[in-house]
């Protein structure tokens, strides 16, 4: 396997030592991008978050603190991910605000209807089936809850199709193809926002 290949497929699921420098780069490379996103975000303030695929946890504090009156549960399935989202909001941890946990999007250890507010950053590239982890996610929300997408990529910018040529769990969609699977998990109200100059996009849809 080429350094290249080895290094970009811990964005799938960060391990060992170029996990970590990936995680890192995470923090630093997806911050423009999240900033957008949650500038864009527009729903009533949510209490109880659940940031899903949340690598090293700056979003999770970034999330804390445009919502100041919340409470922030960080789920990945990378220990890798989950030691340095704990690091990066240790503080948080300590008062209350936030817990990381191990999960699987596609099977979730949380009851139904427990949260307002879904997040997903730049990770639902690597889900195994939207559609299936749509409809997990959906689970876990309240009725009237939100699910959020911020994802860098509109499935048809050249950086994202050389990175899916690269990671073999990697897949890229169209804002098509993830309305489509919105709708086919069952969320209504789904609205799709394109960045005026870049690929990026957020898709929000209601429970
Ligand atoms: C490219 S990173 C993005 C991390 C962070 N959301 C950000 O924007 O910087 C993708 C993250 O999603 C996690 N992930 C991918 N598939 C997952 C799944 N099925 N369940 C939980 N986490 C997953 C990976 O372990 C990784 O930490």
């Amino acid at each position: 396997m080429g350094l290249a290949k080895k290094f970009f497929s811990n964005a799938a699921k960060p391990s060992g030592f170029l996990g970590k420098v990936m995680i890192a780069g995470m923090n630093i490379f997806h911050a423009k991008v999240a900033h957008w996103g949650m500038s864009r975000m527009n729903i009533p303030e949510p209490l109880e978050i659940a940031e899903l695929g949340c690598g090293g946890g700056k979003n999770i504090r970034d999330l804390l603190m445009k919502y100041p009156h919340s409470h922030v549960t960080g789920v990945d399935y990378s220990p890798l991910s989950l030691e340095k989202a704990r690091a990066y909001n240790k503080d948080m941890i300590a008062s209350g605000r936030c817990e990381v946990v191990e999960g699987d999007v596609s099977a979730l250890k949380f009851e139904d209807g427990k949260f307002d507010l879904a997040t997903a950053f730049e990770t639902i590239y690597f889900w195994p089936g939207l559609v299936k982890c749509f409809a997990e996610v959906r689970r876990v929300l309240k009725a009237g809850g939100y699910f959020v997408i911020v994802s860098e990529s509109d499935g048809r910018d050249k950086p994202s199709l050389w990175f899916e040529s690269v990671i073999d769990e990697m897949k890229t969609y169209t804002a098509d193809d993830i309305e489509s699977a919105l709708a086919s998990a069952g969320f209504s109200e789904i609205h799709t926002e394109h960045h005026p100059s870049h690929s990026w996009l957020v898709i929000t849809a209601k429970k």
